[in-house]
């Protein structure tokens, strides 16, 4: 069946520019008439040879999910693909987008998602690519990207009815095929690969461990529903928040202290008879691991994750390497030291690590911000982390907090935080890390806060497998005792900017470690603010968010 194939005459938008994972901006900006179809038609006009080949489509589930698959099969087939595999109800989370890429060596992906942003009319939508290695695009890719919609005069379509996604089948859209696919099923037994199902689930239907996942009302619902609860027989309500909701029910679905308040409550209260708490984020790729009043901090998560790797089937045979991004804590790279294995340090964002995992240089990487993952997808994974987590725990018989504390008996305790201030003045988050980094050759050798400045500067990075340098990745300050601290913005937000202070200070002294960690990091904190004059140049008194 030919289809009539429609030009519609367009112009470009300005700012349709990626930031750390896609383009993310407001759902309000989003439905402006041809706003997606000029970011798509970029997309589409910067990729060359897809003719014929498959796309990936799918998307959190979030407000506008549904109108904007429509929208991209059609502009998909006036583009000349010849299949596209869309999770049924358009749902993907991200990390299985990733994993179907990989197993059906699709030519790319496309993910509907702002991660753990608010969603709602009013809240917030992204669109991200992902090349056939299941992986975020680079940053040359994405550059030429925004080059395009800055230049574009139409995009394409075809003369197509919306699709009904509601059920596993295949039509066509023209010549294009459409295959609607159950979105959990090949995710799933992947992880089934990885882990010792067996064992995690004797652990689950222990009398005496009780788990709660949260799903926060997004997508990973189905996921945790299907994996945790049909596979690995933990008992009905285990899951809970696990319908996804276009606005996730109005909260914020980002698993920190913060906005998975409750969950941590539960599992501070012994009355609740829970032993492991979990969450994941708008798309299912962020975890936050919660032990019985204890709070795991992702960077900490990351390292016990690395050090127990002998104990997980899909790892047992060894890492070939571990990478972290820079504000991450540096718990891993003692791991990696006494593993003898590397250790990269890369810039924020997931698509750093893209080309070490294809390099076969990685196995494993993770970020402060609640993303761990591994070589068997490229992007983070919130499910594979709990996984990983419940099978370290099924193993090793011992709490999730006793497994934290002994593991900073061992390494030490690279104590760590990360300071929010956010939604402030762009203007003057620009001014605040100019002057920043303007300051920074002076800084060197300085006593600030009596502490002493080893080092100063602007991190930049230059990928070892394919050359490409990144700048002004973020100011690093290294104190004469090993501590940092570390400001960067955000660039994930879609109003203001948002400032992150990254603390991080080593305690080898076991005595210590049950200092408290805002306490601990005092002496950075007050660092901060005198070198970077938060307070002058935000007008705002502390932090929004401490995770
Ligand atoms: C944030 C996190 C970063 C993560 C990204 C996407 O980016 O800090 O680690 O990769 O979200 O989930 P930022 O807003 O800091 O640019
Ligand atoms: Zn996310």
């Amino acid at each position: 069946m030919t289809m009539k194939l429609i030009s519609v005459p367009s112009a470009p938008f300005s700012g349709q520019k990626p930031g750390t994972s896609g383009l993310r901006k407001k759902v309000t900006v989003f439905r402006q008439p041809r706003y997606l179809e000029n970011f798509v038609q970029a997309i589409f006009d910067t990729l060359s040879g897809q003719q014929g080949k498959t796309l990936v489509l799918g998307g959190d589930g979030r407000f506008y999910n549904d109108v904007a698959i429509q929208t991209i099969l059609r502009m998909a087939a006036a583009a000349g693909f010849g299949r596209v595999l869309v999770g049924r109800d358009g749902i993907l989370s991200t990390p299985a987008a990733s994993a179907v890429i990989r197993k059906w060596q699709a030519f790319g992906g496309i993910i509907l998602s702002a991660s753990h942003n608010p969603g709602g009319p009013d809240g917030d939508f992204g669109i991200k690519y992902n090349l056939s290695n299941g992986g975020p695009a680079n940053e040359g890719f994405t550059d030429a990207v925004y080059q395009r919609t800055q230049e574009i005069s139409a995009y394409h379509t075809v003369d197509a009815a919306d699709i009904d996604l509601g059920r596993i089948g295949e039509l066509h859209i023209g010549e294009m095929l459409v295959t609607i696919i159950d979105p959990v099923a090949d995710y799933a037994e992947l992880l089934e690969s990885l882990f010792d199902f067996e064992r995690i689930a004797a652990l689950l239907a222990r009398p005496d461990f009780r788990m709660r996942f949260d799903a926060m009302h997004a997508v990973n619902g189905p996921y945790a529903h299907e994996i945790l609860e049909r596979r690995l027989g933990a008992p009905a309500g285990t899951v809970v928040n696990g319908t996804p909701l276009p606005d996730f029910g109005g909260g914020h679905p980002d698993p920190n202290p913060v906005y998975a308040a409750e969950l941590v409550a539960a599992l501070a209260d012994s009355r609740s008879g829970l032993s492991f708490g979990a969450a994941s984020d708008g798309d299912g790729d962020r975890n936050m691991i919660v032990g019985r009043d204890f709070v795991v901090s992702p960077s900490d998560s990351l390292a016990v994750i690395a050090a127990n790797y002998a104990l997980i089937p899909g790892y047992a045979s060894g890492l070939a390497g571990v990478a972290r991004s820079m504000p991450t804590s540096c718990a891993v790279d003692r791991v990696a030291r006494e593993l003898g294995i590397p250790c990269y340090e890369t810039p924020t964002g997931w698509k750093y690590f893209g080309s070490l995992l294809d390099a076969g240089k990685a196995t494993i990487c993770g970020e402060e911000s609640a993303g761990t993952g591994s070589s068997h997808v490229r992007e983070k994974d919130g499910l594979w982390a709990v996984l990983y987590w419940l099978n370290i725990l099924a193993v090793r018989d011992t709490p999730a907090d006793v497994i934290v504390r002994e593991h900073w008996q061992r390494f030490g305790r690279n104590v760590y935080s990360r300071h929010d201030y956010e939604g402030i003045d762009t203007a003057a988050g620009d001014r605040l890390m100019n002057d920043l980094r303007a300051r920074l050759p002076q800084l060197v050798g300085t006593l600030c806060n009596e502490l002493r400045v080893a080092a100063a500067d602007d991190f930049a990075y230059t990928d070892p497998v394919d050359g490409s340098l990144s700048e002004r990745q973020g100011v690093r300050i290294l104190l004469e005792d090993g501590s940092r601290v570390v400001f960067r913005l955000s660039g994930t937000g879609t109003e203001g900017a948002t400032l992150r202070v990254y603390l991080e200070r080593y305690v080898a002294d076991a005595s210590q470690h049950e200092v408290p960690t805002q306490e601990a990091l005092a002496p950075l904190i007050g660092l901060a603010e005198t070198v970077a004059q938060i307070a002058a140049n935000t007008g705002r008194k502390g932090p929004d968010v401490i995770s």
